[in-house]
């Protein structure tokens, strides 16, 4: 029989019904069957092949040895890696609130001039640049006093600081004088920070991390994959101390306050239990704890780390470059490359991104300033009661009540990203800051009306960063200008 023949036959007699086929067609089908099946094969090879371009470490060139910290021997094997993590170099990129860009801040904001009265903040702040220039920022900085500043303040500035503990030891490292250490910390933040040099593995490298977390009951190194693409990041983004025990051979030994856990309540009693302070506020005497900057505290509280976005996924997203994918190491705002992090979970436009962003950042601005507010009146008036005749131990209670004020609108004001990690903690943070300072005000109001002063406070013109610092000269060397009316 021929395939004519068979073709001819009605459909509706072989007892196959509507789906019987001509051999030529089955065969031709199979043929074709045959050919889609090759071709999703390659493309799963492909597919895999990427990733795995993305995830191995490369060829390499030239081994690296187990200290090495100048990221460009790095960069020989990882050169994409290392292309990227130069673009941290870039210093022109400003956003509304962040970019890299060392915006001055006291010159915008005052205020923050008196809030750090007596301490090196009122005299120099500004905002971060990129990894790229942490040694030579921080050796700038009018903040590193002279003759002797903690060795401390390198450890989370440069790629010799691991090397160094080696050498020296941890704790002879944090002993040691910062300016005796500055010959040897020539290299900014980089590879040997965040990467086993062998398997180039993400790793702690900072022994405050690692303590902090077994302060706590945990083991950092049960941390999963996706933990770590943020433990990279707390190292050093983060609130600590040094913490000085003269019994137990500490000088100046980095601590994280972490030990009843890692919300500002737990960090704050903590500090209380200590009576830890960073300076006595030279107008109200208040002691102060001064935070750093805990992104990484802060961003726990939110909902991308409940829902596991790390700071990975939005600060180093995945590049294409020739159709190899990997790690953008170019450290930056995610708000200068929406497309490649933002974008990827959240199917709204660029501009959405970008103004919903700023909206959740100028309400955290707006709740800043008028917890600034409150609290530069609180420690007028906590001295306006002091100059009227009040004694330490009537001023006892308005100044706990500031300490506990300031560090919570300081917790915020400090972190990064102007309330965009935790939009609500920041929120409820600078509501409690300013509610704190306002309960100040009424305690120094009583105590000012037990010494016969009914009349509002005469407070200072303090409007622009010259006179502001005017000001706290004054209380600085004791002759503080005239608050009663
Ligand atoms: C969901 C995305 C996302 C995650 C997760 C995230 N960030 Fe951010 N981060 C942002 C955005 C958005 C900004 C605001 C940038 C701006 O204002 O230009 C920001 C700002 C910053 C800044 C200041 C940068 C600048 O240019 O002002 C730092 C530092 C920072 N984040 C560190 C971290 C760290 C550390 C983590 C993890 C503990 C983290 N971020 C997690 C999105 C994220
Ligand atoms: C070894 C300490 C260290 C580690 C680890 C570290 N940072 Fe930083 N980071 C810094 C310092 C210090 C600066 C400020 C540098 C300067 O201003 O000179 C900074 C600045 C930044 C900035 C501001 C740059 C800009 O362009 O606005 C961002 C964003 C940032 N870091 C995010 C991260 C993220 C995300 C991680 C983890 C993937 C991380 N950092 C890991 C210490 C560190
Ligand atoms: C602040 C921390 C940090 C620094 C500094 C850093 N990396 Fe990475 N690196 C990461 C993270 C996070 C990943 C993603 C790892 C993952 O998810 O497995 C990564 C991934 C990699 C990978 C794996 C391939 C890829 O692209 O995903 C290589 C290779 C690499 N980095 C090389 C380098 C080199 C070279 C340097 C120095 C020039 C460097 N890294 C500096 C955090 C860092
Ligand atoms: C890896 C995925 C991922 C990335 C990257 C990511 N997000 Fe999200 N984002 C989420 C998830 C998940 C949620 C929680 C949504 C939910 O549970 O309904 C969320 C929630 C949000 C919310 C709502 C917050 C709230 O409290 O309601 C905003 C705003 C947001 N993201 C902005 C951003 C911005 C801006 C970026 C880039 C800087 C970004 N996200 C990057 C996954 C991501």
């Amino acid at each position: 029989m021929t395939i004519e023949s068979n073709r001819s036959e009605p459909k509706a007699t072989d007892g196959r019904g509507w789906l019987s086929l001509p051999v030529w067609m089955g065969i031709a089908i199979a043929g074709l069957l045959v050919v889609v099946v090759v071709l999703l094969g390659l493309l799963a090879v492909s597919i895999m092949e990427r990733r795995w371009e993305a995830q191995r470490p490369a060829m390499v060139v030239r081994p690296i040895s187990q200290w090495e910290p100048d990221n460009a021997v790095w960069g020989e094997n990882y050169p994409r890696e290392y292309e990227s993590y130069l673009q941290t170099r870039i210093t022109n990129t400003k956003t509304k609130y962040g970019g890299a860009d060392p915006r001055d801040y006291l010159t915008a904001d005052p205020l923050q001039v008196l809030l750090f009265a007596g301490y090196g903040f009122s005299k120099d702040y500004r905002q971060a640049r990129g990894h790229y220039y942490a040694v030579e920022d921080v050796a700038k900085t009018a903040r590193i006093a002279k003759p002797f500043q903690a060795g401390t303040c390198w450890s989370c500035k440069s790629t010799d600081v691991p090397r160094l503990m080696d050498k020296m030891g941890v704790k002879e490292f944090y002993a040691a004088n910062f300016h005796d250490l500055a010959g040897e910390v020539t290299h900014p933040i980089g590879c040997q920070d965040c990467h086993d040099p062998e398997t180039l593995k993400l790793r702690i490298t900072r022994p405050a991390l690692r303590e902090a977390f077994t302060a706590m009951g945990r083991d950092i190194d049960q941390a999963t994959h996706q933990e770590m693409r943020s433990l990279v990041c707390s190292q050093c983004h983060v609130e600590y101390y040094f913490k000085t025990d003269a019994q137990a051979g500490l000088k100046n030994y980095l601590t994280f306050p972490w030990a009843k856990g890692t919300t500002l309540e737990s960090m704050m009693a903590y500090y209380d239990g200590i009576e830890h302070k960073d300076y006595v506020h030279a107008i109200s005497g208040t002691p102060i704890v001064k935070a750093q900057h805990p992104d990484y505290e802060l961003y726990l509280t939110g909902v991308h780390a409940y829902r596991n976005v790390s700071c990975a996924d939005c600060h180093m997203p995945y590049r294409t470059e020739g159709g190899v994918k990997y790690t953008d190491h170019h450290v930056q705002s995610p708000l200068l490359n929406i497309a490649n992090s933002c974008a990827v979970c959240h199917r709204w436009s660029e501009d959405e991104i970008r103004t919903r962003v700023e909206g959740i950042q100028s309400k955290t601005e707006a709740a800043k300033l008028a917890a600034e507010d409150a609290l530069v009146k609180a420690h007028f008036d906590v001295a306006a009661a002091a100059q009227a005749g009040a004694t330490p131990e009537d001023l006892a209670g308005p100044r706990k009540l500031l300490r506990q004020g300031q560090f919570r609108w300081d917790f915020i004001s400090a972190s990064n990203g102007m309330g965009f990690h935790s939009p609500q903690e920041s929120m409820r943070l600078l509501g409690e800051a300013a509610n704190l300072a306002q309960q100040a005000r009424i305690e120094a109001a009583r105590l000012l009306a037990t010494h016969g002063v009914t009349q509002p406070v005469a407070y200072p013109d303090v409007s622009t960063r010259e006179k502001a610092w005017d000001v706290t000269q004054g209380f600085v060397q004791g002759q503080g200008v005239k608050l009663l009316p």
